[in-house]
């Protein structure tokens, strides 16, 4: 049941950064939102960064959109488009809920147009106003599985 992730919704605002053995060590600054479409088993959802440059927002950095769908066995799958061209399907490891925090884990399924991507995951943690998010990956370059996001989010709407 999608509504079991109301606690994901809403405008979530904060800062990141981005790492990799592969790239320079990015601080960014982003904004994400869920929400819910109607009453299907999916929650919608808009991720956009910016380089961090003094504190303030700088270019535009990665974007991506998609769904989370609920399926009736109680797991989830989240899909995405990014603007740098990728997409991914994910499906969830790990859900806990209960009413003070939500815990919730994705691992990779299979990726479109990207041939250097071999594995992510993805694990998002709500506890109240605060939502912590962490990606990790391996590449065909870089093949031990690692972190390359994190980020801390406060709750804005
Ligand atoms: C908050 C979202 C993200 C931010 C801020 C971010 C940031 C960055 C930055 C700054 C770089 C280095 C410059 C470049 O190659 O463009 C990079 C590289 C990369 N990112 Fe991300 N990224 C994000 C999401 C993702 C996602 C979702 C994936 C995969 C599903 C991904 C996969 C990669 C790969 C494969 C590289 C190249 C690594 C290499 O050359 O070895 N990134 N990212």
């Amino acid at each position: 049941m999608i509504k079991r992730l109301s606690a994901l919704i809403g405008l979530w605002k904060g800062n990141g950064v981005a790492n990799f053995p592969t790239i320079e060590k990015t601080e960014y600054i982003e904004e994400l939102e869920f929400k819910f479409i109607g009453d299907d088993e999916s929650i919608m959802f808009e991720q956009k960064t910016w380089f961090k440059i003094d504190g303030n927002k700088g270019a535009p950095l990665h974007c991506e959109s998609g769904y989370i769908i609920a399926y009736p066995d109680d797991t989830f799958e989240l899909f995405n488009a990014q603007n740098s061209k990728r997409v991914e399907v994910m499906k969830s490891t790990f859900v806990q809920i209960n009413e003070s925090k939500l815990q919730l884990t994705f691992e990779s399924k299979y990726f479109g147009n990207d041939e250097r991507m071999v594995k992510t995951a993805r694990k998002f943690t709500v506890e109240e106003n605060s939502l912590h998010f962490e990606m990790k990956m391996a590449t065909q370059k870089t093949p031990e599985f690692q972190k390359h996001l994190e980020s801390v989010l406060k709750r804005s709407l």
